[in-house]
């Protein structure tokens, strides 16, 4: 890990030079920990032209120590702020523009900040990080398969242990403690567990409604592996299939597959989204399919790239994106379907495997 942080410090630090800055200032705690390997939070790293240091507080220091064996660290001591421990270094490199990133930085820490190095010109910089961590590499790859893994190990409990009086809280709470059981830190985003006409709201909070209360729950879910994440949905069917969720059912698995199919090195993530989208549109609920179809995943549970209309990012191999084409009808209920799907120096590999044809979907 600590090689890896290194070897990805020094791609940052040739970004420097081409935007022109003396240093980056990464406040983005994704970010911090993708060039670290440190975990905890409440810290940042400051790169310049021929230093990295991370500025952390007391709290960290043994973790630091473990997580990031020779990096410096600069730990500010309580009393002092953390703008404070930024000008320590900063102005002891002697570097005068530092670029920071706009996303991630509040108004009040760019106030700040320009207050304590008043010689200092800030530079907003956005996605140099991110646009880095968008492919990844074969050990990240690793933790996501594993996340995958332990999310569909969970789900498998969960749909064998499914009972019709359960209600979407309960559900809920059972699905985290399977992800739980099976090696994750935790669920990647709170699940969403929707049943019926609840399954219309894209991102559903859990309620008291009971499984048995309509013919199908919406389950979409994820692990928080090892850092990085899964983001899976499926839509189990408790009672009968309707002929409206069979045409929706299957309008949705088909815009799916056609996304997937898109998936390839070369391809723009518009034209991922429009090969997904046409299906829907052909088959009449346009305006019912309201989001992008997908998102990277990894450290974040959304990242880049993402794959949206007008978004002309091409895929390159090693990145990770799910491919979630839904169809929303209020009053009745949606289906989505997502996987993760990784890209391949040929094309793809969809990287979960749970069933997700409409007959293999009907629970017991
Ligand atoms: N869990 C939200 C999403 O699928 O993006
Ligand atoms: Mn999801
Ligand atoms: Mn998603």
């Amino acid at each position: 890990m600590a090689a890896q942080s290194t070897a990805r410090r020094q791609r940052v630090r040739k970004q420097l030079k081409k935007l022109g800055v003396d240093a980056l200032l990464v406040t983005n705690f994704a970010n911090v920990t993708y060039l670290s390997g440190f975990t905890g939070d409440d810290s940042y790293l400051l790169l310049t032209r021929d230093r990295d240091v991370l500025i952390s507080d007391p709290r960290y220091t043994t973790q630091l120590e473990e997580e990031c064996p020779g990096l410096e660290l600069e730990i500010r001591q309580p009393g002092t702020s953390m703008t404070a421990g930024v000008a320590k270094v900063a102005g002891s490199t002697g570097g005068t523009k530092i670029a920071v990133e706009a996303d991630s930085m509040t108004l009040a820490l760019s106030e700040a900040l320009a207050a304590a190095l008043p010689k200092a010109e800030l530079v907003s910089t956005r996605g140099v990080v991110e646009e880095m961590r968008e492919v990844k590499d074969a050990d990240e790859i690793v933790l996501i398969r594993e996340a995958i893994h332990q999310a569909e190990r969970a789900f498998g409990v969960l749909r064998a242990t499914l009972r019709p009086e359960q209600t979407e809280r309960e559900v809920c709470t059972e699905l985290e403690y399977q992800l739980r059981r099976f090696g994750a830190t935790g669920a990647s985003f709170p699940p969403i567990i929707a049943v019926g006409a609840r399954a219309a709201l894209p991102h559903a909070r859990p309620t008291d409604q009971k499984i048995n209360e309509s013919d199908f729950v919406l389950v979409d879910w994820g692990a928080n592996g090892k850092l990085y994440k899964s983001d899976l949905t499926r839509v189990l069917v408790t009672g009968k299939i309707s002929p409206k969720l069979e045409r929706v059912y299957g309008v949705v698995l088909k815009s799916q597959l056609a996304g997937i199919a898109a998936i390839r090195p070369g391809a723009t993530c518009h034209e991922v989204d429009a090969a997904a989208r046409d299906v829907i549109a052909k088959a009449g609920f346009g305006s019912k399919f309201g989001h992008g179809l997908g998102h990277g995943i990894g450290l974040d549970i959304h990242e880049g790239p993402r794959l949206g209309r007008n978004n002309q990012t091409v895929l390159k191999p090693g990145m990770v994106v799910t491919v979630e084409p839904g169809i929303y009808l209020p009053g009745w209920g949606g289906v989505r379907i997502e996987d993760d799907v990784l890209v391949t120096k040929t094309g793809h590999e969809v990287l979960t495997s749970v069933a997700k044809e409409l007959p293999d979907m009907v629970v017991g």
